[in-house]
């Protein structure tokens, strides 16, 4: 029901779109009232879902869920952009055009080192999911398969693979979003993608036979999985490497709505196996969704990136030329807390060398102190008691408050008087995230971008990502109570001269 629904709402969208695209003409005013300075955003039109993260020739790769006839969702494409140090963005020519087959919904892309697949040595291949809309619209089951296109020239034209689709449908409405790696011990490529409320994994020698190796999923949970990930990754400070499966829900998440979970378990080249009751949350924020890694990287470091929206309110968000952003690129790391392996997530850290210096400032209650409007606020705090927090605001009266509930161990962002949530009544509120330990001493390190901010606390042990709408940048941050304990340091974005922003 839940899936048909999905599609329905998917397909109804597609029709507001064509309305859109008329006024989207006229309602050009103040278009970028809320475009981040340092988030990566389309030049125009829709975005969701990162797509086909790949490093290749120096370059990263950051291909997009896009529409580009409107600011809704509509028939789907693969945008692209490229960076060399995940800090600017270079925009390029879409990638990917919907064709008999479908549109092009989310995928991965890989380089295939030995011609595996028989394109040319080091190759760069996206394996995608088409969604055949005629299909669908008929009345058919099998209207979502896996297909594959490749690029012999660093990304920038591909050719759709004659043989499409290479995994075929047996009859699941949602069978989408393959992610693809090479398994190095056992010599395989290794496909995860979701289907309705599990996922499946696939193997390969080729990347155009494949076959059904196993499911991973949660008893008698019906909620919709989208946009999986699977990888090893070392634990830190231990000789121990563990399997995680990243997988993205489309309800439910911690604080309502869609939101990215994970798992930590182990792969033995055919089943993922891990408790499935231990479910956690990559972000507690309400807005990194579809969070995925980037394949071939030069190094062990992982990194990944989500979309930076929720699908409750995405389409109805105030921007008005461009609608979505992505979240910083993050390093995510698994560390043994208390017992327990935890997924940790800090920007990269070339975003971090990306803000000037700055000073450490302290904060007394009654003098506000200014802010830049891009800006890493680094804070170190000891809280004593009850609901201590910090605000910031602007002339117009805009807050957006950050705290945290000593007695509970947990902290929150709270957006509801922070700008315009007219447009959804699942915007506005207050919410948190767990920290899965308590010191005396919190470290917050919150990335302020206009119309977004993401915090990270204690390196990255819970993080929280949010947008908000504020009529004006929030430039003034005051501190909730009267405390020695807290130390301030405000780092501005410097512009791509080097200036701070
Ligand atoms: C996730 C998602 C994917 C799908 C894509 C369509 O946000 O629904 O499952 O491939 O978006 O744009």
């Amino acid at each position: 029901m839940k899936t048909i629904l999905f599609c329905n709402i998917m397909f109804a969208l597609s029709f507001i779109a064509c309305r859109e695209k008329a006024t989207d003409k006229v309602s050009n005013v103040d278009s970028d009232v809320h475009r981040p300075l340092y988030h990566f955003t389309p030049d125009s039109m829709w975005m969701n879902d990162p797509n086909g993260l790949v490093y290749h020739n120096g370059e990263y790769h950051l291909f997009y869920q896009y529409y580009p006839d409107s600011t809704v969702w509509g028939p789907m494409h693969w945008g692209h952009a490229v960076s060399r140090d995940l800090v600017s963005w270079e925009h390029l020519p879409i990638a990917l055009y919907p064709d008999s087959l479908g549109y092009i919904f989310s995928g991965s892309c890989v380089i295939d080192r030995d011609n595996t697949a028989g394109f040319g040595a080091n190759a760069m291949i996206a394996i995608f999911t088409h969604h055949n809309m005629e299909k669908e619209k008929d009345g058919n089951t099998d209207f979502q398969y896996q297909s594959l296109a490749w690029s012999g020239d660093n990304g920038r034209t591909f050719t759709k693979y004659q043989g499409n689709p290479v995994v075929k449908n047996p009859g699941i409405r949602d069978f989408r979003d393959p992610k693809v790696r090479w398994d190095t011990q056992r010599k395989q490529w290794v496909m995860v993608f979701a289907a309705y409320d599990k996922v499946l994994l696939y193997t390969s020698p080729d990347l155009k036979t494949w076959s059904m190796a196993s499911s991973f999923g949660i008893e008698g949970d019906k909620r919709l999985w989208e946009c999986p990930d699977l990888f090893p990754i070392k634990v830190e400070g231990r000789n121990e490497t563990k399997w995680v499966l990243i997988t993205s829900i489309q309800k439910e998440a911690p604080n309502g709505g869609t939101g990215t979970s994970y798992f930590v378990g182990e792969f033995d080249g055919k089943h993922f196996k891990a408790d499935p009751s231990n479910q956690k949350w990559l972000d507690y924020g309400k807005d990194n969704y579809a969070f995925v890694t980037w394949s071939n990287l030069p190094d062990d470091r992982i990194i990944g990136i989500g979309w930076m929206s929720n699908w409750q309110y995405a389409q109805q968000v105030p921007t008005i030329r461009w609608r979505s952003a992505m979240t910083l690129p993050r390093e995510v790391r698994l560390k043994k807390i208390n017992g327990s392996y935890t997924l940790t997530s800090v920007p990269d850290s070339r975003l971090f060398d990306a803000f000037e210096a700055g000073v450490a400032t302290a904060i007394q209650s009654d003098h506000p102190v200014e802010i830049p409007k891009t800006c890493l606020i680094d804070i170190k705090w000891v809280p004593e008691d009850g609901d201590e927090n910090i605000s910031m605001t602007n002339s117009k009266g805009d807050t957006l408050v950050i705290g945290c509930l000593v007695n509970e161990r947990k902290i929150y962002i709270d957006r509801s008087e922070a700008g315009d949530s007219t447009f959804s009544r699942d915007f506005a509120g207050k919410h948190f995230g767990v920290l899965p330990q308590w010191q005396d001493t919190l470290r917050l390190q919150l990335f302020l971008d206009v119309a977004s901010i993401e915090l990270f606390a204690n390196n990255g042990e819970c993080s929280m990502t949010e947008i908000f709408f504020p009529a004006e940048p929030l430039n003034l941050l005051s501190f909730g109570r009267k405390n020695q304990n807290i130390s301030i340091n405000f780092r501005a974005f410097k512009n791509k001269k080097g200036q701070p922003g």
